[in-house]
């Protein structure tokens, strides 16, 4: 059991008030809160320590560097990566892709070759390697997806081939909350020697990961989706291809030496590590795991489950409403619609009464397509949610569809 109350407590922002309602936060796949801790390190470090990294000739640099590299042996315990050189810090889930697409997809793709993602992806898993096929003159397809949201993993097969070079999936989807099967992927283009990029944006606050186990070569997310700053992201990648891998920015902290006419690289990671990094936002990685993992990622995801499971059973009582994604394997993700009632109407009466939500396509137009809708309207729930707000929100929900009748 976890004790919500306390937790609660440890979130300033969820005491507020919006336009005299209780703030009901159903925003969190877009964005989590952050706890106190969280919220303290980034102060401290400016009001007390701040000082640029791995460039100083001073005590607070010093200081900010070993700080800094703490938080990277943080990450790959959480993670649970071999070597601490597979953690390379970026300014969030969308620039790990575009370093992997710009890099390694420069590297590994050649013409008529294919790269393999889902219809059910986030933009920033699409676009990178359009740009990169249009690029290579290669081909992206799109795997599609059955009535309920799950990806059609027969179809899968059949795509995979020797033109296959990369494959890129997301673990969770943003709109359907569909966990996909990625061991299982993985494991299948192994066996045709296919790299496979995941993008765990919407995973690492919900669910434990082990990329060991997984065996995935790219592992991708954001801090400001697990209880951290924005503007920060991870990519965790196998050692073997990012020593293969050529830098993606060039600049200061990533090179040994430069010569007018030639630099030399550092090595991983720093050689994906170009320029000054958020270093607060970075550090404040290190409380948000700690948090995740006192609270318990077992209970984390047991208890939103409970959440989903009773937002789910709530609200298909309401007539008109349909839920998109309703596969068994899901996060704590409710996308709906209702009959005649554009979603972006129901999500400007529920912010009015306290609830925030998002509507829209939520950056995956081609899921929408697919779906031939034009949006949804998307509540996400986090460890801080409460059944009450469940059932503040049901409300407020039919009340909105009373006043749009
Ligand atoms: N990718 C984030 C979302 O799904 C922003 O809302």
């Amino acid at each position: 059991m976890l004790n919500i109350k306390k937790i609660r407590r440890d979130f300033p922002i969820l005491k507020r008030k919006i336009y005299g309602h209780p703030l009901v936060y159903f925003d969190n796949a877009a964005t989590t809160q952050k706890p106190q801790k969280v919220i303290d390190t980034i102060n401290k470090f400016y009001i007390y320590s701040n000082s640029n990294i791995h460039r100083g000739a001073h005590y607070m640099s010093d200081e900010a560097t070993i700080s800094y590299e703490k938080v990277r042996a943080s990450v790959k315990s959480f993670i649970n990566s071999k070597h601490l050189e597979e953690i390379i810090f970026t300014k969030g889930t969308t620039d790990s892709i575009n370093l992997v697409a710009s890099s390694f997809g420069r590297l590994i793709i050649s013409e008529g070759d294919e790269i393999i993602i889902t219809i059910m992806e986030h933009h920033s898993n699409i676009v990178p390697w359009q740009m990169i096929c249009e690029e290579k003159k290669a081909k992206l397809l799109t795997i599609p997806i059955n009535d309920k949201g799950g990806m059609l993993f027969d179809e899968f097969e059949k795509l995979l081939s020797i033109k296959t070079k990369f494959i890129a999936i997301t673990h969770v989807s943003n709109t359907l909350g569909t966990i996909n099967p990625i061991k299982k992927i993985i494991n299948k283009a192994h066996l045709f020697n296919v790299p496979v990029l995941i993008d765990g944006a919407q995973a690492v606050a919900h669910t434990k990961i082990d990329v060991q186990d997984l065996d995935c070569d790219f592992y991708v997310f954001s801090a400001h989706k697990m209880y951290a700053s924005t503007g920060v992201g991870i990519l965790y990648g196998k050692e073997k291809w990012l020593n293969e891998m050529p830098p993606y920015q060039g600049g200061g902290s990533m090179i040994k030496s430069v010569n007018i006419n030639k630099s030399i690289y550092s090595e991983l990671p720093h050689k994906f590590e170009a320029g000054t990094p958020n270093i607060a936002g970075i550090m404040s990685i290190d409380p948000a795991i700690l948090y995740m993992e006192d609270v318990g990622l077992h209970e984390i995801e047991d208890y939103e489950h409970q959440l989903l499971e009773y937002a789910t059973q709530e609200i298909m009582k309401i007539k008109g409403v349909s839920i998109i994604g309703i596969m068994d394997d899901k996060t704590s993700i409710l996308s709906f619609i209702v009959d005649g009632k554009h979603p972006s109407d129901i999500g400007i009466i529920l912010d009015k009464l306290g609830v925030a939500v998002r509507t829209g396509h939520h950056c995956t137009e081609p899921l929408m397509r697919c779906l031939n809708i034009s949006g949804t309207v998307r509540a996400s729930f986090a460890f801080y949610n409460t059944f009450q707000e469940v059932d503040i929100f049901i409300n407020a929900v039919k009340l909105a569809i009373k006043m749009l009748n």
